[in-house]
C-alpha cells in the first residue's frame, strides 16, 4: 500500500507546447476556478445520493457479500465467464488484463484462480468456437450473466445459450450451480429469472450506471474469483476519493484533468487520444472510451439546449502505436490532447543479451532492462510530440496494482463526473443508445415493435444499384 497515482500536465503549459496550443498560467488559474465550482457541484450531487458510485468503496455489505458468493462458487472451479457487454463487461477485461500475469489463462502456473473469459458480443464464429471448448468441462466452469436490465439482446441471447446447454448437460441442478446472476436488485427481466428460477445473485446497484459499476459486485467478483486483493482496490478508490472532493481543484487530480480536458476540447481540440505504455493498461484505455464517450457526448445541455458536445476518446499502445499512429499524432491536424499512462516500475524485469560482434550498432541496447526502453519511448514520444506543440498530459503510476488500479478507476470516475458539470450536461444518461437498441429487437421481430421495424425495412433491402 502506499502506492500512487499522480496527475502530471506540465506538458500543457505555454513553455511546452506554446502559445497558440499551450495553457498560460494566467488560463491555469482561470481553469482552477471553473474546475472548483464543478467540484463543489458535483460533491454536492454526491450528498444529494445522486451519484452513488462515489460511496461504493466503502460499502462494506456487498464487499462481504461478493466474498461468500466467491467461497460458493470457486471450489472446483477451473473457468468462469463472463456475459455482459457495455459497463457490464469492461470493467471485468480491464481488471483481468490489469492484475493477471499476461498468461493467464495460459499458463496454469500463473494463474491463482479459474481461467477468466469475457464475452460481450455475439459473434457466432467466436462464441461456437468457445462453446467447443468449453461444453466437455461444464463441471469445474461458473457463468456469471451480468445484466442490470436483463433486456439487453446481446447478453440475453448468449444467457439463453448456455442456459440451454447447461440444463440439456447437467439438469435444472446444474444450471443452478454453474450459473449466478448479477442484476437489479428488484425489478427486470434478469431478475423475474433468477427468483423464478432460483439462481444465485449478485447486485447491480441501484443509481449506478453501467459505465460506473466496476467498483461494484459487476467488476469485484470476477476480480476475487481470479485471486485480485478487492480489498486493497478499494482502499485505493478510497484514497483517491479523499484527494478528487478537494475543492481546491489545485490539489485535486480529477478537477485539473477535468478542466484541461474540457479546456482543449472547447478550443479545437476533439480527440483526447489516451495511450497507455504497458499492456497491462490497454484494456483500461478501453474502459475509458466508453466512460468518456457515453457519458460525455450529448445532444442537449442540462437546460435543454441543443450542443452537441463530446471529446472523441480513442485508445492507443505504446509502443506498438509509435508505428502507427505517430505520424499522424506529430503532423496531422494539431486536434488531440494526448494522455499518457506511465509505470515507473513493473513487477517483472526482462534483460537483453550481449551483442553479436557483426552487430556493433546494437550496442545501446546490450545487457539492459526492458523497462528502461519502455520508459525511454514513452518520454522520447511525449518529447517528440511537445516539439509539434501538441499538448501531453501523463497519469503515473509508481506501480500496476490493485491499490493503484482502485485509484485510477476512482480517478477517472470523478474526472468524468466533473467533465460533465464542466460542459453542463448529464453525465449519467445514455438517451443515444437506445434507438439502435429498439431497432434491432424490431429486426428481431419483437412485438410491439412493429412500426419501427417498417421504417427500417428500406434501410436494409439492398438497393443492387448502389452495390459494386
Ligand atoms: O454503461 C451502460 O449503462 C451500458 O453500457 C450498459 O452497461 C450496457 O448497455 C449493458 O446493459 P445491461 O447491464 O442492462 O445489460
Amino acid at each position: 500500500m502506499g502506492q500512487a497515482v499522480r496527475f502530471y500536465y506540465k506538458n500543457v503549459m505555454t513553455d511546452v507546447t506554446g502559445a497558440e496550443h499551450g495553457i498560460s498560467p494566467k488560463q491555469l488559474d482561470e481553469l482552477a476556478v471553473s474546475a472548483a465550482a464543478a467540484v463543489r457541484q458535483v460533491n454536492e450531487q454526491r450528498a444529494a445520493g445522486k451519484t452513488r458510485y462515489r460511496d461504493l468503496p466503502y460499502d462494506e455489505k456487498m464487499v462481504a457479500r461478493v466474498k461468500a458468493m466467491v467461497k460458493e462458487f470457486a471450489p472446483g472451479c477451473e473457468n468462469l465467464v463472463v456475459l455482459g457487454i457495455g459497463g457490464s463487461a469492461l470493467g471485468n477485461i480491464a481488471l483481468q488484463t490489469a492484475l493477471n500475469p499476461y498468461l493467464y489463462n495460459t499458463d496454469p502456473k500463473q494463474r491463482r484462480g479459474p481461467r477468466l473469459y469475457v464475452f460481450d458480443n455475439v459473434d457466432p464464429g467466436q462464441f461456437a468456437s468457445f462453446l467447443e471448448w468449453i461444453t466437455p468441462q461444464l463441471g469445474n466452469t461458473v457463468f456469471n450473466v451480468i445484466s442490470k436490465s436483463g433486456r439487453t439482446a446481446e447478453t440475453a441471447m448468449q444467457f439463453l445459450i448456455v442456459r440451454d446447454i447447461l440444463l440439456k448437460a447437467m439438469g435444472q441442478d446444474g444450471y443452478r450451480k454453474h450459473l449466478l446472476a448479477t442484476t437489479d436488485a428488484r425489478s427486470g427481466t434478469l431478475r423475474t429469472i433468477a427468483d423464478k428460477e432460483h439462481l444465485r445473485t449478485l447486485e447491480v446497484p441501484d443509481g449506478v450506471g453501467g459505465r460506473f459499476s466496476v467498483l461494484s459486485a459487476v467488476g469485484l467478483f470476477s476480480a476475487a474469483m481470479t485471486g485480485t486483493d478487492i480489498d486493497a482496490l478499494l482502499a485505493g478508490a478510497r484514497d483517491m476519493d479523499q484527494r478528487c472532493k478537494e475543492e481546491d481543484a489545485r490539489k485535486n487530480p480529477a478537477a485539473m484533468n477535468a478542466a484541461i480536458n474540457w479546456h482543449y476540447y472547447m478550443r479545437g481540440k476533439p480527440i483526447s487520444v489516451m495511450m497507455s505504455y504497458s499492456h497491462a493498461l490497454i484494456d483500461f484505455a478501453d474502459w475509458y472510451r466508453q466512460l468518456w464517450a457515453e457519458s460525455l457526448g450529448k445532444a442537449k445541455d442540462l437546460k435543454g439546449s441543443e450542443v452537441f458536445v463530446g471529446p472523441t476518446p480513442v485508445k492507443a499502445l505504446g509502443t506498438t502505436d509509435q508505428h502507427s499512429q505517430v505520424q499522424l499524432y506529430r503532423e496531422g491536424p494539431n486536434d488531440k490532447l494526448f494522455t499518457f499512462l506511465e509505470v515507473k516500475s513493473f513487477a517483472r524485469s526482462v534483460t537483453s543479451g550481449p551483442t553479436p560482434e557483426c552487430a556493433p550498432e546494437l550496442s545501446d541496447l546490450a545487457s539492459q532492462e526492458m523497462s528502461k526502453l519502455f520508459l525511454a519511448e514513452k518520454l522520447g514520444t511525449e518529447y517528440a510530440l511537445t516539439k509539434s506543440n501538441r499538448p501531453c498530459l501523463s497519469v503515473v503510476f509508481d506501480e500496476v496494482s490493485p491499490y493503484t488500479i482502485g485509484q485510477f478507476i476512482y480517478l477517472y470516475e470523478v474526472t468524468t463526473s466533473i467533465a460533465g458539470a464542466l460542459f453542463g450536461i448529464n453525465t449519467y444518461d445514455q438517451p443515444a443508445v437506445e434507438l439502435g437498441k429498439d431497432a434491432t429487437l424490431a429486426l428481431m421481430g419483437v412485438k410491439g415493435y412493429e412500426q419501427l421495424a417498417a421504417e427500417i425495412r428500406p434501410l436494409a433491402a439492398r438497393d443492387e444499384g448502389f452495390m459494386i
